[in-house]
């Protein structure tokens, strides 16, 4: 038990809900069922950060004073800084978040893109354990965010979701908000992530293409019908991957954090 107080806590911040909960890096389960707050709006950092700490409060009796916290923004962040803002209020836009929440927290905080997060976390605890050479994940759900991973190192901030494909943004035609927005079927759907996947791996030649996002679900409706040369596979930890991710990256930094410190 006394192992348990010190948890780190992974925090996913979406459009709509703002996710956590404590997690078990031995197993990459979660300990506990995951907190959903509904995404202030606007979702301005002060706001949100509010939501982050009643969050971190809820689960104070598993977490402990200084545990580290990791959270997912979907957007670009340069080492702690947001660059970029989908679908979160664009005041986010080079906002120092690791060091807003860390003030306000008085802990060791990480916050990384929500598609690297969701990476590391298939890497560890989930689909991608395993593979060698170079994986790229990529999440399709409002937009695409992606996840390019070497020989078990993230590379960060890769946002393949917004290349330009066919004079579109990928994203605009492959995420799967565009199945929904448009109507298509499975196939037809699954002709847009083929021509993105065969686009994707003409430029960055992976050994493993890894499907997360609310779709990865129901991988039997359409993985079948991609076609490109790179194997493809469903992740398997859905929409946890990325508070998973998020706190193990967190608990990494402190780590690095204390040796340097010591
Ligand atoms: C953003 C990415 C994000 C992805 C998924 C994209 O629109 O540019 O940073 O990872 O959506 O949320």
């Amino acid at each position: 038990m006394a192992q348990q107080s010190s948890l780190p806590l992974g925090i996913d911040v979406g459009g709509s809900g703002i996710k956590g909960a404590p997690v078990d890096l031995a197993t990459g389960q979660l300990t506990a069922e995951r907190l959903r707050i509904e995404t202030p709006q606007p979702s301005t950092p002060e706001a949100v950060v509010g939501v982050i700490a009643q969050i971190v409060d809820a689960f104070a009796d598993q977490v402990g004073p200084t545990a580290p916290i990791g959270i997912t923004i979907p957007g670009v962040v340069m080492r702690g800084v947001v660059k970029t803002a989908a679908n979160i209020d664009k005041a986010w836009i080079d906002c120092d978040m690791e060091k807003l929440v860390e003030d306000r927290l008085q802990r060791d905080v990480v916050v990384v893109n929500d598609a690297d997060a969701a990476g590391v976390g298939e890497l560890h605890y989930g689909a991608a354990k395993g593979h060698e050479g170079l994986v790229i994940m990529t999440t399709l759900g409002t937009g695409i965010g992606s996840a390019v991973i070497h020989e078990g190192r993230l590379v960060p901030n890769s946002e393949y979701g917004h290349l330009e494909i066919d004079g579109h943004n990928a994203e605009s035609r492959a995420a799967a908000s565009a199945k929904k927005r448009e109507g298509l079927s499975w196939e037809q759907y699954a002709e847009r992530l083929s021509r993105y996947y065969q686009f994707l791996e003409s430029v960055t030649w992976p050994d493993l293409f890894v499907i997360g996002g609310g779709v990865s679900k129901k991988p039997e409706k359409f993985l079948h019908l991609i076609e490109c040369r790179t194997p493809v596979i469903a992740a398997t930890r859905a929409n946890e991957a990325g508070i998973i991710g998020a706190a193990r990256m967190a608990a990494d930094a402190q780590q690095v954090r204390g040796r340097h410190t010591a």
